[in-house]
């Protein structure tokens, strides 16, 4: 099983991050969590609920979630072995500062921390349009050797509801993270009716 950090900034699409936590913590992984001010804000908007409200429901030990402002939390330092980070959804403003090298919260220095060692770092964009400054951040993190994994579901799966958009991206992730992923069907396993062979 492996080890792996999801920090959910002010995007909107914070399902995606607390879908992300849930299959991973499903699977019996060790998840650790980080939750930026405005993630927290954007997760009350969307949700209803605070993270903090999260917590249990999505399995996460209190004491593997971290303050976003707490440089000393494990998080920070490289020798903090992950396997995997994602950011989702990731905010513009965040993908900005982790392009720049800025550090100025637990979850740009972790980011960084996994590009110096060579970690995999999956960034989950939300903003449209993208300016100019976006689009060249996002080049800029993928030229570092991160994954720009836009919050982008398909249609071909043909999708009951949202809660199936939302497992085509966590879905996506997992597989990014080189797991093996159940949340939605690959293509090709289709019936040939076109009906999908997924059991509901
Ligand atoms: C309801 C709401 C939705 C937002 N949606 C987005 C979004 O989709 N993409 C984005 O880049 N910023 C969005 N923002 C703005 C960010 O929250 C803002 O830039 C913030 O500074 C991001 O900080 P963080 O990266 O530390 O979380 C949204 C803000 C709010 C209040």
């Amino acid at each position: 099983m492996g080890k792996y950090l999801i920090a959910i900034t002010g995007a909107s699409g914070s399902v995606y991050g607390l879908r992300t936590i849930s299959a991973l913590v499903s699977g019996g992984h060790e998840v650790h969590a980080i939750v930026s001010a405005w993630g927290d804000r954007v997760i009350s908007e969307e949700t209803g609920r605070p993270f903090a409200s999260w917590i249990e429901e999505l399995g996460l030990s209190r004491d593997r979630v971290y303050d976003p402002s707490d440089m000393a939390a494990p998080p920070a330092s490289g020798s903090f072995a992950l396997d995997g980070m994602a950011i989702v959804p990731c905010s513009m403003s965040s993908a900005g500062s982790i392009a720049s090298g800025i550090a100025g919260s637990l979850i740009h220095r972790s980011a960084l921390a996994c590009l110096k060692e060579g970690r995999p770092l999956i960034l989950v964009p939300r903003e449209t349009p993208l300016s100019l400054p976006d689009l060249r951040n996002l080049t800029s993190l993928a030229e570092a050797g991160a994954a720009i994994l836009p919050a982008s579901p398909a249609f071909y799966q043909k999708p009951r509801g949202i809660g199936d958009l939302v497992d085509f991206i966590a879905g996506k992730i997992l597989s990014r993270l080189g797991l093996e992923q159940r949340l939605f069907d690959a293509w090709g396993s289709q019936a040939e009716d076109g009906v999908s062979g997924r059991q509901s």
